[in-house]
């Protein structure tokens, strides 16, 4: 078999054999073929598609690429969840601990933030000590004793998407649906999970920015799981706003403390009820949406997951003294309200700009390995459809540099619209797939 053969094949839009994916992805892995072919054949994929047969047989073919983590004799069943990423999404902070304080263990294998949307990882390393460094030994060993961990990828998953992916963002080839749901669908392989919940965001401020997109990608990934023995389930959630109040990590630890407590935005306390409902469905928890959110309502109103929260932040070396009082948490030096132009509701709070506004004032990364300041962000007052006065602050920007803080101002200025008719409240979501 040759690379130049199934390249030409995918081209002429032909479907390619399972043997040809393998081949293909194989050689792409071990240096035997060089990235000029495969961004070719990227190229074609992304301009022809793929069945989903194919897309299946591509998933497999990159988790099996690496190492792929079997947790069966660690927990009954493991369960994921991933989202797409977005704006202020702190999610697993909270959700973690509800599954796990209503009785399913949870070992999870998070990232970090890059461009306009943030990481798990990046957030949590807001609390001094906490290590997102463990072993597959270390993280199997408090699955095993502490029934919840929190870590960074530690063994070799899926070293075919991680190569691939680096050449598409380089090669204009990673907005085809085929290649992102293989791409996020081997790494939830690789990493053991056998109940999947999906958050496919849709908005400005994700990769999504339709929702007949964003459902075709929730579908497919959803039959990929079907295809190889998984369950998993997608929510279509808005990100057209950044979710919840606070953008920036330690400010958004706040955040999730805050939930844990049982406060929090109304909107992440939804999307977190939600998220934890469905992944206790998978883990037999629940039967059904109604119970899986009572069950989990349950676990933040008599303190059960914060409980779990704070054993986990023990349990990779972070001081709980920071937890239990957040005024600890790393704090920007300089915070300055962004007032309303006028009088209205709240139209538009451009979830992509604030993102990026928060890259601007160093609370994320514009490439691999930017240093980054867990202080800075953006505290949100409104949420679209809130009514706003003249003067009356829209959002906080919390800073540590004067020019960046000048730079952020300028961008968030351009991201926020108000207008002088009512204006409906966003969604939170746009429909279940898959349940
Ligand atoms: N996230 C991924 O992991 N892969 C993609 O291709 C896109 C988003």
């Amino acid at each position: 078999m040759r690379a130049v053969d199934v390249i030409i094949k995918k081209r002429d839009r032909e479907e390619l054999t399972t043997e040809e994916i393998q081949f293909f992805i194989a050689g792409y892995t071990r240096g035997d073929i060089p990235d000029y072919q495969a961004a070719a054949w990227a190229m074609a994929v992304l301009l022809n598609g793929m069945t989903p047969r194919e897309t299946t047989d591509l998933t497999l073919a990159m988790a099996h690429s690496g190492d792929v983590l079997d947790l069966s004799g660690v927990v009954k069943i493991a369960l994921d969840k991933h989202s797409t990423g977005g704006v202020g999404d702190k999610t697993t902070l909270v959700v973690l601990p509800m599954v796990v304080a209503a009785g399913i263990p949870v070992g999870k294998m998070s990232g970090r933030g890059l461009g306009f949307s943030g990481g798990t990882l990046d957030k949590m390393e807001s609390i001094p000590g906490y290590r997102t460094d463990l072993t597959t030994d270390a993280f199997l060993e408090q699955l095993r004793s502490v029934g919840i961990v929190l870590t960074g990828q530690s063994a070799d998953l899926a070293p075919a998407d991680g190569k691939l992916y680096a050449l598409r963002d380089v090669t204009g080839t990673v907005p085809s649906i085929p290649l992102i749901a293989s791409s996020i669908m081997s790494k939830k392989i690789a990493a053991g999970a056998q109940g999947i919940v999906l958050d496919v965001k849709v908005g400005n401020g994700a990769f999504m920015q339709t929702l007949d997109d964003a459902r075709v990608l929730a579908e497919l990934m959803v039959t990929i799981a079907e295809r190889v023995g998984r369950r998993a389930i997608a929510l279509l959630s808005d990100m057209n706003q950044p979710l919840g109040f606070a953008v920036g990590n330690a400010l958004e630890v706040r955040e999730a403390i805050d939930t844990l407590h049982d406060g929090g935005p109304a909107d992440f306390r939804e999307h977190c009820l939600m998220v934890a409902a469905h992944m206790l469905i998978l883990g037999g928890a629940a039967r059904n949406e109604a119970e899986g959110r009572a069950l989990a309502a349950r676990t933040l109103a008599d303190g059960s997951a914060w409980a779990v929260f704070r054993r986990l932040v023990a349990a990779q070396g972070g001081d709980v003294a920071y937890v239990d009082d957040p005024s600890r948490l790393p704090a920007a030096r300089l915070q300055e309200p962004l007032p309303a132009p006028s009088d209205g509701y709240l139209a538009a709070l451009h979830a992509r700009t604030v993102g990026e506004a928060a890259v601007v004032l160093g609370a994320g990364r514009e490439k691999k390995g930017d240093p980054i300041d867990h202080a800075v962000g953006i505290v949100v007052h409104k949420k679209v459809g809130d009514p706003v006065a003249t003067g009356e602050p829209v959002l906080t920007i919390h800073a540590n540099d004067p020019a960046r803080l000048a730079e952020a101002r300028a961008m968030l200025a351009q991201a926020v619209q108000i207008s002088a008719e009512p204006v409906p409240p966003l969604p939170h979501f746009y429909g279940v797939v898959g349940a």
